[in-house]
């Protein structure tokens, strides 16, 4: 059994799809929130997990944040920490700590509008193409190896918010899929490229076809 922590800092959806999939051979450990108003918490809790709070904002130094949050995670001792809208920036420190086994979702296309306001960017740039990626985290912000992207297209009179939704949509399917991927082994990261082993999908089953045109 794997164990995973899910890190989250507002309305967990994508922890939510997470633990919906009921993964087979993956135990959620605990959820953890820097927020502790973060309104995930109450799905992890009415779920019967282990959800707890830790405050950023009692912390003087973003390396005494990092070090209370990582004594957290490591007390479950876990195969896997999955950042789901988690969004107070790692130190490297941390990041190190947990490479290899530490994974996040973007609201993009990366390397494309890496950072925060992402759906704006997509859709003041003129791009036609938006969309997610599941990736490993590495010191660099948004730029660690690709394990899935889902693509949606960007419709003329699309809003930040309709954009945001649509690409959520597929959030929620490629993240459940990669840590699926993960707790089976089957991800296989050579450089900046992670390629899935036997996957049954076309295009080596880690692009999820354009969805949502
Ligand atoms: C998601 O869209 C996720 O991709 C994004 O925050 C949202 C969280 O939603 N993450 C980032 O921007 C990370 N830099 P959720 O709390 O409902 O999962």
């Amino acid at each position: 059994m794997k164990k995973i922590v899910i890190l989250i800092s507002g309305r967990g959806s994508n922890m939510e799809a997470i633990v919906r999939a009921q993964i087979p051979g993956a135990s959620i450990a605990a959820v953890i929130s820097n927020k502790p108003a973060a309104s995930g918490l109450a799905f992890a809790r009415e779920s019967g997990l282990v959800a707890e709070a830790i405050d950023h904002t009692a912390f003087a130094t973003r390396e005494a944040f990092d070090a209370a949050l990582s004594a957290a995670i490591d007390r479950h001792a876990p195969d896997l920490v999955v950042l789901a809208g988690f969004m107070r920036v790692l130190g490297d420190d941390f990041v190190r700590r947990y490479e290899g086994r530490l994974i996040n979702i973007h609201p993009s296309l990366l390397p494309s509008f890496p950072g925060l306001h992402t759906h704006r960017k997509a859709i003041e740039s003129g791009a036609k193409l938006h969309g997610a990626t599941v990736h490993f985290v590495t010191p660099t912000l948004d730029c660690g190896p690709i394990v899935a992207q889902a693509a949606v297209a960007v419709r003329p009179d699309d809003t930040e918010a309709s954009l945001a939704a649509r690409v959520l949509e597929q959030e929620h399917v490629i993240y459940p899929q990669a840590v699926r991927w993960f707790v089976e082994d089957r991800l296989v990261v050579e450089g900046n490229r992670v390629t899935v082993r036997d996957a049954a999908l076309p295009d080596g089953g880690w692009i999820v076809p354009l969805a949502g045109a």
